[in-house]
């Protein structure tokens, strides 16, 4: 099993779709650059998504298109598509890769992109045969992986069947999402360590949000069960605008510290990831959710990692 843990930041998409303050373009790059300058292995930058649905997502395509022409920035990006509308415009902006959400329970994606599971799973399967043609990658996102606000606890069979189909289309990476952060470390850890078994572990990924506080300790199980990708986000903004209950990603700093002091190897200088993390909040103008955020900004030259 790899040593090295692949985190990608969605702070600038999931963090931003949910802020009282709706950011400027500039303002959203400027924390994109900020979040690269920590050489983190991915951000997603944002969502190719109805304005009217999701305001703070307007724009995407001129974000790409400034981020695309900056030659100092190198980091890898993945943007959010909720449809084939979405898609097309997502490959027009210049996208080499993006996130496609499925959904555990019919209630999730009718709240969510006015579908039912099964649509969106025949959505995916048409962006992913598109997307093969295009040489451009998809990851799954299966949305409400372990509970849904709506229908509650979702099966792991349903799941596992999800996870099943979405590798047989030909999916990048499949990422287990959390949505509203109702899951628990026991939970994780008997779904991951099926789905690894079965599937392997670079496919893989988990996304979980800190609703409970068990963010990390969700994160936790699952390295300990071999997955090896996760999603997090700066300062832990985040939240899902059609989740009722749904707060903060696990935040990046809490999943850094916990790798590294764990013997993990993610890329990430601690440094410039609090810069991230204060540009975050300064632009959002909220305060830092991260649970070790504040210790780490006092304390993280005395860590010998
Ligand atoms: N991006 C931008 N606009 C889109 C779009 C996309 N991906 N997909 C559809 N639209 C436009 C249509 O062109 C149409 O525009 P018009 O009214 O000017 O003609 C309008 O949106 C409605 O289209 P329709 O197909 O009826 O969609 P809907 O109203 O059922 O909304 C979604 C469906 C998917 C577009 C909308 O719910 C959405 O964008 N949801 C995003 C949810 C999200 O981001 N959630 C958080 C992340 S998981
Ligand atoms: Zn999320």
């Amino acid at each position: 099993m790899s040593n090295q843990v692949v985190i990608t930041d969605v702070g600038p998409r999931d963090g931003l779709q949910n802020q009282k303050k709706i950011l400027s373009i500039s303002e959203r790059a400027e924390l994109i650059y900020a979040l690269g300058r920590s050489g983190i292995p991915g951000i997603e930058v944002g969502s190719f998504v109805s304005p009217r649905a999701v305001p703070a997502m307007a724009g995407t395509d001129k974000l790409v298109d400034d981020l695309n022409k900056t030659k100092s920035f190198q980091t890898p990006i993945v943007a959010l598509v909720p449809n084939l509308k979405g898609y097309h415009m997502a490959r027009e902006a210049g996208m080499r890769h993006v996130v496609m959400v499925v959904y555990g329970s019919d209630a999730m994606a009718k709240k969510n992109v006015a579908m039912s599971k099964a649509e969106a799973e025949k959505n995916i399967e048409e962006i992913m045969a598109e997307a093969a043609r295009d040489g451009i990658d998809v990851t799954a996102t299966v949305a409400v992986a372990f509970e849904c606000p709506f229908e509650g606890k979702i099966e792991p069979v349903i799941t596992e069947r999800i996870v099943e189909r979405l590798i047989d289309m030909g999916a990048a990476n499949v990422v287990l999402a959390d949505t509203i952060g109702a899951a628990h470390p026991r939970q994780v850890g008997d779904l991951t360590t099926n789905l690894v078994q079965k599937h392997g572990f670079d496919i893989l990924g988990c996304h979980f949000h800190d609703t409970r506080g068990l963010g990390v300790a969700n994160v936790y199980a699952a390295l300990q069960a071999g997955i090896r990708r996760f999603d997090s986000s700066i300062a832990g903004l985040g939240g899902c605008p059609f989740a009722p209950g749904a707060s903060g990603n696990v935040a990046t700093e809490d999943v850094v510290l916990l790798c590294e002091q764990m013997g993990f190897a993610t890329g990430i200088d601690i440094s410039e990831l609090l810069i991230a993390s204060e540009r975050a909040a300064r632009l959002t103008e909220t305060d830092a959710q991260g649970r070790s955020t504040v210790w780490l900004r006092d304390n993280h030259k005395k860590l010998d990692l």
